[in-house]
């Protein structure tokens, strides 16, 4: 296999523009390694910045786009509040517009940029897993990186924009209407869709953060999976398993993961199984604001996932009885499977794609006040896109009302705030959970060369 040397002023041009480097520097990296896509862990000497002057060729031919923080301030008007999409530990997101006069070939469209939050804790290990991933990485049921930034201290993601943001936010968020059976059935295949490519790379990618706010969903609601900071390559040879420190969300990382340290596949196939809960449910992985023995979705959920007699207690009550009984049987039974304690009885992800996608098809989803029309042989996606349209018109209208509005405004304000306290508090109960210190992820990516 041919051998290529490169360099990290070759492959991140823009990088480390601060430091000055000299044409020769005395402790330049310069590393033989091969074609193959590039993982986190070609990286040698994670402690030096100079690591990563190993990056691979596949990253210069996946046509990124290198960003000045200057151009990522004009797209965004200066990263107004007006433009603000989300927020999670790495900071914050803004929506801006590019075209081929910011660089040549960019098609005019929407970008969503990810601005490194310098005062958080997450850092440049995070950002630099987005870049490696999603850099070489392309999936439909995948975010589409852009390009990305890299200036001093400064860290930032530039992605396709996801018109319908975050299934956390379409699923649980009350001035929402209520997703529909068949699109919550397509998010779910789609989302599996994507852990599914991940898996069964030729070098697997275990994604570690699933979860209802890395999940984006697209106009017409495709699921694609964003948030690749925690993504990490899995074992390799005869290794049955990668053995980090834990982190990810508290109420979606597998039950083995949180009590040993040992990632696989599984631990994501757990987090699919949980957001499958909450699709069916309608209910938050951890919600403190229910009756104690109902906080933990899986503690309490689970048990009756098995029992068809018990269904009708767990579903979403905002669906109103419109789900395809049969259906919902089948996602729950493979819900349950996804939650089994032992990852060896959890299904891989291709054998939860084929379960899921036939589900589309079935059509026993009983008419109930909401005008629904049962999709056939042929019309299916038509029928979701007129659903979704439907949804669509609704949510319009509760935008029209003045009052609303206005109680958005408040709304939206508030979730800010419990975003960030959430993602703080998430990660400080698991490490709490494993009895380890409190430290920083940057401090982190300093000491872990496993990630
Ligand atoms: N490409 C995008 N299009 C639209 N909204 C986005 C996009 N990327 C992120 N967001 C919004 O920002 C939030 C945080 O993004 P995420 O990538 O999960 O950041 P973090 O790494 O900080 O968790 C998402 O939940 C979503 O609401
Ligand atoms: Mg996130």
């Amino acid at each position: 296999m041919a051998l290529k040397k490169i360099t990290m002023i070759s492959v991140l041009p823009g990088c480390f523009k601060s430091k000055k480097l000299s044409p020769e520097p005395k402790d330049r990296v310069t590393k033989k390694i091969t074609s193959q896509r590039l993982s986190l862990s070609d990286l040698s000497n994670p402690g030096s910045p100079l690591s990563m002057s190993d990056l691979s060729s596949s990253l210069i031919g996946s046509n990124l786009h290198v960003f000045t923080l200057t151009e990522l301030e004009v797209i965004t008007k200066n990263f107004s509040s007006s433009n603000y999409l989300g927020e999670g530990g790495f900071g914050r997101v803004h929506k801006g517009f590019v075209d081929d006069k910011l660089r040549p070939g960019l098609g005019a469209q929407p970008v969503a940029v990810k601005v490194l939050d310098l005062d958080g804790t997450q850092g440049h290990r995070e950002w630099l897993a987005e870049v490696i991933f999603l850099g070489q990485l392309r999936h439909p049921h995948l975010v589409k990186l852009i390009g990305y930034c890299c200036e001093d201290e400064h860290r930032l993601l530039v992605y396709e924009y996801m018109a319908r943001g975050n299934l956390e936010s379409q699923l649980f968020k009350k001035y929402y209407v209520p997703l529909p059976w068949l699109t919550r059935i397509k998010i779910a295949v789609g989302a599996a869709k994507g852990l599914s490519f991940l898996h069964e790379e030729e070098k697997p990618v275990i994604y570690r953060d699933f979860k209802a706010s890395n999940i984006l969903l697209d106009s017409d609601y495709t699921a694609k999976l964003s948030d690749f900071g925690l993504a990490t390559d899995g074992p390799q040879g005869d290794d049955t398993h990668v053995t980090t420190r834990v982190m990810g969300t508290e109420g979606y990382a597998a039950p083995e993961y949180i009590m040993t340290g040992h990632l696989t596949t599984m631990s994501d196939v757990y987090g699919f199984g949980v957001v499958l809960l909450e699709l069916l449910t309608g209910r938050r992985s951890v919600d403190k604001n229910r009756p104690s023995r109902e906080q933990d979705l899986v503690k309490w959920g689970r048990p009756l996932l098995k029992d068809p007699q018990k269904l009708d207690q767990i579903m979403d009550p905002r669906l109103e009885g419109q789900y395809s009984t049969e259906g919902a049987k089948k996602a729950a039974t493979l819900a349950y499977q996804c939650l089994s304690r032992h990852p060896k009885c959890r299904p891989t992800m291709s054998a939860v794609v084929k379960t899921l996608e036939p589900l589309v098809d079935l059509d026993d989803i009983p008419t109930g006040p909401i005008v629904y029309i049962a999709p056939t042989e042929g019309n299916k996606e038509r029928d979701v896109q007129k659903n979704i349209k439907e949804n669509e018109e609704k949510e319009m209208a509760k935008k029209d009302d003045g009052h609303h509005r206005q109680r958005n405004g408040h709304r939206r304000r508030r979730r800010k705030r419990s975003l960030r306290s959430r993602a703080v508090h998430s990660d400080t109960t698991l490490y709490r959970t494993l009895g380890t210190s409190l430290y920083s992820l940057k401090q982190k990516s300093q000491l872990d060369d496993g990630i």
